[in-house]
């Protein structure tokens, strides 16, 4: 539930942790793309990647600025463009007139790069490079000073659903960092391609800012919004791993279940014991064997061990009610209830001391 009297304000919520996820929509239904940027925004994606080609830079077609434009009206979240097109000098002016945050351009491409990167940050966008797999990154050397992105591709960029290039990723994602040491603050890496459960601990683990997602988040039946939380929780916690020379900071085995609770209720708690800066995850009880709807099947509320004490002595008794009440509420035959939006996590000057 949103929180009453919470203000409203463009720059939408900052998720705990480093990494963010950017939802591409290359795979989403290409037929209503304003409700696959309003759904990615809703389920907590924190910026929208758009992926335009041109069916000559890369041998597939998608949309240009227009349909950027239209998406500008329909969601809040930044817009990161990703151009894979060979002119992209030619039609800058018009993804700068539709309102995008960032523009990422091809290294590749076989016309000049700097006049783009400089129209881009006139415009007062975020520029980036973008390579593919088999370029090195010295590639970007020449254009050092005017980057504020570098977009790694770790698949041959076209199309979504490819296996993520581990080796690429080694190779460029750190090193990546290193050049864009330039700039005090505001500087991004990206990852794009194959970026899923299983690769995001270890994009992480190589310090990317920002994880392109695309088909893992459009699966058919898919919680999109458990996806993207996954991801940043575990990019989150490979990064901490190699800050800490491999060693869990906080080993996995020391997370709690403070609660089980059908959904409803469990997204209230996980809310309410944000709001102190406790990080929460929820996850189906009893895992993907449950054969339950999501809204009846009962979900345990998973906290830090760390923070488990502090966390019963301050809501160890808003628990115990919640738990009643789920009792009451099976034994009236689980009436419907209010539909529960996974919480917005709270920005740091809404924390609750
Ligand atoms: C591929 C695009 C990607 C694509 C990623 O050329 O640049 O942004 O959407 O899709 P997945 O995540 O499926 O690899
Ligand atoms: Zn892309």
């Amino acid at each position: 539930m949103r929180r009453a009297g919470r203000p409203s304000s463009p720059v939408k919520e900052v998720p705990l942790g480093r990494a963010r996820v950017a939802a591409s929509i290359l795979d989403a239904d290409l037929g209503n793309l304003a409700h696959a940027v309003r759904r990615a925004e809703r389920e907590g994606a924190d910026r929208i990647h758009l992926d335009v080609m041109d069916g000559h830079f890369v041998p597939n077609l998608t949309f240009g600025a227009r349909t950027v434009k239209a998406l500008r009206k329909r969601t809040r979240l930044p817009l990161d463009v990703h151009l894979m097109i060979s002119e992209p000098g030619r039609y800058i002016d018009q993804f700068l007139d539709a309102g995008c945050d960032t523009v990422t351009i091809h290294v590749e491409i076989e016309e000049p790069i700097e006049p783009t990167l400089r129209a881009i940050r006139a415009a007062g966008r975020a520029a980036g490079l973008s390579l593919r797999p088999a370029t090195p990154l010295s590639a970007l050397e020449p254009y050092r000073a005017l980057l504020d992105i570098v977009m790694v591709m770790t698949v041959e960029p076209g199309f979504g659903g490819q296996s993520f290039l581990a080796e690429v990723a080694r190779d460029k994602v750190l090193a990546a960092r290193d050049l864009l040491s330039h700039k005090l603050h505001g500087a991004e890496v990206h990852v794009d391609g194959g970026v899923n459960r299983e690769t995001a601990e270890q994009i992480g683990g190589l310090a990317a800012d920002v994880l392109v997602v695309g088909s893992a988040l459009w699966a058919p039946g898919r919680n999109m919004g458990r996806e993207i939380r996954l991801i940043r929780a575990l990019a989150d916690e490979g990064y901490q791993y190699s800050l800490n020379d491999g060693v869990p900071p906080i080993p996995r085995d020391k997370v709690v279940t403070f609660a089980t609770l059908p959904r409803h209720l469990a997204r209230t708690l996980q809310a309410e014991v944000e709001r102190t800066g406790i990080p929460v995850m929820l996850f189906r009880s009893g895992g993907l064997e449950v054969d339950l709807p999501d809204e009846v099947r009962d979900w345990d509320v998973l906290l830090p061990g760390p923070s488990e004490a502090a966390a019963l002595e301050r809501f160890g008794a808003r628990r115990d009610a919640l738990v009643e009440e789920a009792a009451a509420w099976r034994l009236a035959g689980m009436p419907e209830v209010p539909y529960v939006p996974p919480p917005v996590p709270p920005r740091p000057d809404e924390l609750v001391p």
